[in-house]
């Protein structure tokens, strides 16, 4: 089986990229922050804080996440029920990011992540998969792009779907992401030392995904 792990910053296209690049190549696309996110949104649906540690992990095991994996991508089922479009609510996007400071959290998550990628060849995307999910991957990739250019696509996905938006906060919001996630205690976000760097700041969706192909291609021979 073939390992490829996608690390890097928020907003720098890792889910989309990882996504088609995976149907490219044949490989399961694995979305690890989906993970933390139907975590999150599973304490906020009982009514609890998901910033606390003590409303969080006694209830972890009854969790039941399962992931199934369609022509059209991952899905996530909290106890069965299809919570794929909840997750992405900004409510979920908090309370995941919150829930994924804990390390009960993370270790808890750990076997899964393995497990698939013991079975299948994966792209997997995330913070820590280079460095500690996968950290014998025979690809590493660290996707990133510069805060501005990050900020400007965020900014103009919010203007499409008609939600109001200001450049100057969206880029402070990404500023602030970076800091929190790169400064946490538990697996904070950080290029594994033989991560190959992609930088996207110049690039179009197209050519980072042919750029990603590209590379796991000339890792792996596929
Ligand atoms: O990539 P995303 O926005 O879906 O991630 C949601 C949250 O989960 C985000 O705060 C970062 C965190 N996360 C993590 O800590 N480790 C991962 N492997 C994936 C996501």
């Amino acid at each position: 089986m073939i390992s490829v792990a996608l690390d890097g910053p928020a907003g720098a296209g890792k889910s989309t990229i990882a996504k088609e690049a995976a149907r490219r190549l044949g490989f399961l696309h694995v979305d690890t922050g989906a993970l933390y996110r139907a975590i999150g949104l599973d304490v906020l649906r009982r009514g609890e804080d998901p910033a606390d540690p003590a409303q969080v992990l006694p209830r972890l095991e009854e969790t039941g996440i399962t992931l199934r994996f369609t022509a059209q991508g991952q899905r996530i089922f909290l106890r069965g029920e299809d919570v794929s479009e909840a997750i992405r609510e900004p409510r979920a996007s908090m309370a995941a990011s919150s829930v994924s400071a804990m390390p009960e959290v993370r270790r808890f998550l750990l076997e899964l992540q393995r497990d698939l990628a013991r079975k299948n060849d994966v792209i997997m995307d995330g913070r820590d998969i280079g460095t500690v999910v996968l950290p014998g991957a025979d690809v590493k990739i660290f996707l990133t792009a510069a805060p501005e250019a990050r900020a400007m696509r965020r900014y103009k996905e919010l203007v499409e779907k008609g939600t109001q938006a200001d450049y100057d906060t969206v880029l402070r919001e990404v500023k602030e992401r970076d800091y929190n996630d790169s400064h946490r205690a538990a697996a904070p976000l950080r290029q594994a030392e033989d991560a190959w760097l992609c930088d996207t700041t110049e690039l179009t969706l197209e050519g980072s995904i042919q750029a990603v192909v590209d590379h796991v291609r000339e890792r792996t021979q596929r």
